[in-house]
């Protein structure tokens, strides 16, 4: 595994590699690496000949509240674990890499709609962080493919939206929420739960899982279904920002033309805010929910 913290170097060896003919899947990651960002390392490598990971802690993606020099780094664990996959290349740029000119002054790539729901409500200006340095990234790295989790589902949206939007020639691919054996998500945050919000945490992915079941089963108050999701995590011990039931193409309000579900999460447990989501495909000549498929 060859590193680069340079975008010369980087381009150097992606251009010797795009000259001998081979493809080029990208993961971005901001490290401190689990299982769930190894996952992405293994689709890129099934789907290209050359894998690239970087690992850039963005600042601009955290708001004034969010500590970014807290945000935990391992890079020497995760060099480790790319190696172990058979990663080629890892990317760690400084951040005078990627902002030379600092970020008030940055070029700003903002998703208008898609960004500014759900987590965008509070976490005002962060998918516009995340779209621009990812932009920046796909521009450096000009990958063929390009891999994000679902477990940031409205993240994998809005970059889909972009590249889409901006003619980028990158095909986009999601991967499927990893998760521990009780159901938790795998995030860098659970690092900050204490044991006994650990134990409580799987309770997210339970409540979820039991509103997609319902509306499986031909229930479809949506409304009274958030209500009744955020009154038990409530009484679990979270402080929930949200429990939506969206369509998952537009993550705004269910309406007739809704092919699939999104059911979003996000809420507060001790330090950390969590996220996680479920989605059920609904078959567009049932009633809602009766041959409705789950993810
Ligand atoms: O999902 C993440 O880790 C980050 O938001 C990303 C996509 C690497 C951009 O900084």
């Amino acid at each position: 595994m060859r590193t680069y913290s340079t975008n010369l170097q980087l381009q150097k060896a992606i251009r010797e590699a795009r000259q001998a003919g081979h493809s080029i899947a990208f993961v971005p990651t901001m490290g401190n690496l689990h299982e769930g960002h190894l996952d992405l390392v293994r689709k890129a490598r099934r789907l290209c000949d050359i894998v690239v990971v970087s690992i850039f802690v963005n600042p601009m993606q955290f708001g004034a509240g969010e500590d970014l020099d807290a945000y935990p780094r391992t890079p020497s664990a995760d060099k480790e674990k790319l190696f172990a996959e058979g990663v080629q290349i890892l990317y760690t740029p400084s951040c005078e890499e990627i902002y030379p000119e600092g970020l008030d002054t940055q070029t700003q790539v903002q998703v208008p709609d898609l960004a500014d729901t759900l987590c965008g409500e509070n976490r005002p200006g962060h998918f516009t962080g995340v779209a621009t340095v990812v932009s920046k990234l796909f521009n450096i790295v000009r990958p063929d493919v390009a891999i994000f989790g679902e477990k940031d589902f409205q993240q994998l949206s809005i970059i889909r939206k972009m590249v889409l939007d901006l003619c980028m020639p990158i095909e986009i691919v999601g991967v499927r929420t990893a998760r521990e054996e009780d159901g938790l998500a795998l995030s860098s945050r659970n690092g900050y739960l204490t044991a006994s919000e650990r134990a409580i945490a799987p309770k997210l992915n339970e409540v979820l899982t039991e509103c997609r079941e319902a509306i499986a089963c031909g229930f479809d108050n949506f409304h009274e279904l958030e209500v009744h999701a955020q009154l038990k995590l409530i009484q679990a011990g979270f402080e929930p920002d949200y429990f939506e039931i969206r369509d998952a193409r537009t993550l705004r309000e269910v309406t007739e033309e809704t092919e699939e579900l999104a059911i979003l999460v996000a809420a507060k447990l001790g330090k950390p805010r969590l996220i996680d989501n479920v989605r059920l495909a609904l078959n567009p000549v049932s009633d809602w929910g009766m041959l409705s498929v789950p993810f």
